[in-house]
């Protein structure tokens, strides 16, 4: 029998414990969101279809991104018992420099397009959390406002080498001058990938107002009220033309850039100059050989060609063929700061962030982009002293097993 009594008000009202109600409902929204999932949603809320779906959307069946992210839900990690880990160091040194955290910002074209804020949001969260912002060739934000964003911190330059390559030039020394310290080559672009939802929705650079992209901006006017009162979307450092992104990257991409364009840019570059985009050992090999200082595995964030390899998958191959001593860097998938810890156990010095750091932007702004590194960066501490380390240096590869829904077929 269970002993019964009557309720005691001075108990009722110890629990009563009322939250202060928050007014401010972007704080709100954003405390809310505890996983890069959580960002995306309030973005797809808040942002109109066709800039939603430019940034969420890959290329043709969007399959390369799909695999990508799988391979990280299929990580296996094996903690280290009975090692305390309690003060956890996330500190790296990359490409010459400090980093709080072991990523940072990739380059994405079009950032204010998202939401009004775009890459002076991006470098100044960057800059405040001690990790490197990249500024793409088709950035929205000039070299030099991206610079005053972040003046403390590291900023990155990407390329694209253009069909006119004194505009590609003029970019690099104009990098140079503001103080960036990487400069990044993108190499996975001859062409633009085929972007469905792109073409689906009608999307072209700049926006234009169709009946149905006014249906869908009733839900969400303080985009297009940003969108409307802030200055014109405009690439900062180039020209449009107008058409789709695939329109623009035809006429504005040289699809016969070689290494001999790498050997002119690395004559040119004072900085550490990297490569982003690639995707074979062979590849891989070749760029270190040739003293590139870093190369990027990556296969755009599953935008360029569909079912390219998934570039978690490459990494331990890689890393065995050109040494733990080289910098190899990835991305595409990273929704979560656990494939972050299970990169570098398996090689990698440095990941890069695209959309976990955009849904944070189109959710909220500045304070999204943070929200958005923050949730990172509490997810690596907490991995880290799970896996029971106290610093990056201390993971190997033994603390993770890559299971696979998808192997090779040996013949
Ligand atoms: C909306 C968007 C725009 C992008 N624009 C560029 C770009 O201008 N240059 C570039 O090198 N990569 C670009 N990327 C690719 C990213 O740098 C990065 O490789 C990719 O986003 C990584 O995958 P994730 O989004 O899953 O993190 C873009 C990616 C997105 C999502």
């Amino acid at each position: 029998m269970v002993e019964r009594r009557l309720p005691r008000p001075a108990e009722v009202f110890e629990l009563m414990r009322f939250k202060r109600p928050d007014f401010d409902g972007r704080r709100r929204r954003l405390e809310a969101a505890l996983t890069i999932a959580d960002l995306r949603r309030i973005a797809k809320r808040r942002t109109p279809r066709a800039a939603f779906d430019y940034t969420d959307g890959a290329a043709e069946g969007e399959v390369s991104l799909a695999r990508a992210r799988r391979a990280f839900e299929e990580i296996e990690f094996h903690p280290d018992i009975l090692r305390p880990a309690t003060a956890v160091d996330t500190s790296t040194e990359i490409l010459g420099g400090p980093a709080a955290l072991p990523f940072g910002i990739a380059p994405t074209g079009f950032t204010r397009l998202m939401q009004t804020e775009g890459e002076t949001a991006g470098a100044g969260a960057a800059g405040h959390a001690g990790i490197p912002f990249t500024l793409s060739t088709f950035g929205t934000t000039s070299i030099e406002h991206v610079r005053l964003a972040n003046p403390e911190g590291r900023n990155w330059f990407q390329l694209y080498v253009m069909r006119e390559r004194e505009i590609s030039y003029g970019l690099v020394e104009r990098a140079a001058r503001a103080g960036f310290d990487t400069l990044m080559f993108t190499v996975d672009t001859p062409i633009s990938g085929a972007r469905l939802r792109d073409t689906r929705n009608g999307f072209s650079i700049p926006p234009q107002l169709t009946p149905r992209t006014v249906l869908n901006a009733i839900p969400r006017p303080w985009w297009w009220f940003d969108f409307l009162t802030t200055p014109k979307l405009e690439f900062a450092s180039l020209s449009a033309t107008g058409g789709t992104v695939g329109d623009f990257i035809a006429s504005a991409m040289d699809p016969t850039i070689s290494y001999e364009d790498l050997d002119t840019i690395r004559d040119m570059w004072p900085g550490r100059l990297v490569v982003k985009g690639v995707q074979t050992v062979a590849d891989a090999t070749r760029l270190i050989d040739r003293g590139v200082d870093g190369i990027v595995l990556s296969n755009h964030g599953g935008r360029q060609l569909d079912r390219a390899p998934v570039p978690f998958h490459l990494l331990p191959r890689v890393v065995r063929e050109v040494g733990r001593d080289a910098t190899v860097m990835l991305d595409t998938g990273v929704m979560n700061g656990a494939d972050i810890v299970a990169s570098v156990a398996l090689g990698a010095r440095f990941a890069l962030i695209g959309r976990a750091y955009l849904y944070g932007l189109m959710a909220g702004g500045r304070e999204g982009v943070d929200r958005a590194i923050a949730i990172l960066r509490s997810e690596i501490v907490r991995t880290m002293a799970l896996l029971g380390v106290s610093s990056l240096e201390e993971l190997e590869p033994r603390h993770v097993t890559q299971l696979r829904s998808l192997a090779p077929i040996d013949d």
